[in-house]
């Protein structure tokens, strides 16, 4: 959801953001959040990703932040994000799987229509940093979207089977 600013400021006055979700308190959070912060060009749409409504090759990024890590299906979520980027368009996947996981991919679109797949993570103590001090800079009241908290033994279960409700949860130590 962080990225709607980003990407927002990015595309530039022409440009246009759709972000996607299946769950209606993530959806509704993402209009207050778009709302709040007057972001121009958002849009926010309801769509299963594994059975997505949008116009294929009609995007020039997918950014799929923290889906395939949760969500699983892997391969099938990369069939989904490479069939709704354009010709010499980037899918950027954001995440973390374990040493050995692999993903396939239709190599045909990606030789003769130039995709470019973009792996990225991010614990870096500087993006760290950087995302503490964005963080503590109450640009947006985040707590909002903090609707659990766990210790670190839970964190295993958490993602193993997450409530429904779970938008985003705090880790006390
Ligand atoms: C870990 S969250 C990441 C959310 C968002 N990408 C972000 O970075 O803030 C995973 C999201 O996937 C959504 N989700 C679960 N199943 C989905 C599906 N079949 N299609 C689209 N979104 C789905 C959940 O509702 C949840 O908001």
């Amino acid at each position: 959801m962080g990225w709607l600013r980003l990407l927002s400021e990015w595309v530039g006055p022409d440009g246009e953001v759709v972000g996607t979700d299946i769950d209606d308190a993530m959806l509704a959070e993402a209009k207050q959040f778009v709302a709040d912060g007057n972001l121009g060009k958002v849009t926010l749409l309801k769509d299963d990703l594994f059975a997505t409504r949008l116009e294929p090759s009609s995007f020039d990024l997918v950014h799929a932040r923290y889906e395939i890590t949760p969500l699983g299906r892997g391969s099938e979520q990369l069939t989904t994000y490479t069939r709704l980027v354009r010709p010499g368009g980037t899918v950027v996947f954001f995440g973390g799987l374990e040493r050995g996981a692999e993903l396939t991919v239709d190599a045909y679109r990606l030789h003769y229509e130039e995709l470019r797949l973009v792996g990225a993570f991010h614990h870096t103590p500087r993006t760290v940093r950087a995302a503490l001090a964005f963080l503590a800079s109450g640009a947006y009241p985040w707590e909002r979207l903090v609707t659990h908290r766990v210790d670190l033994e839970g964190v295993v279960g958490l993602f193993a089977d997450p409530p429904r409700d779970l938008l985003k949860a705090a880790v006390f130590p």
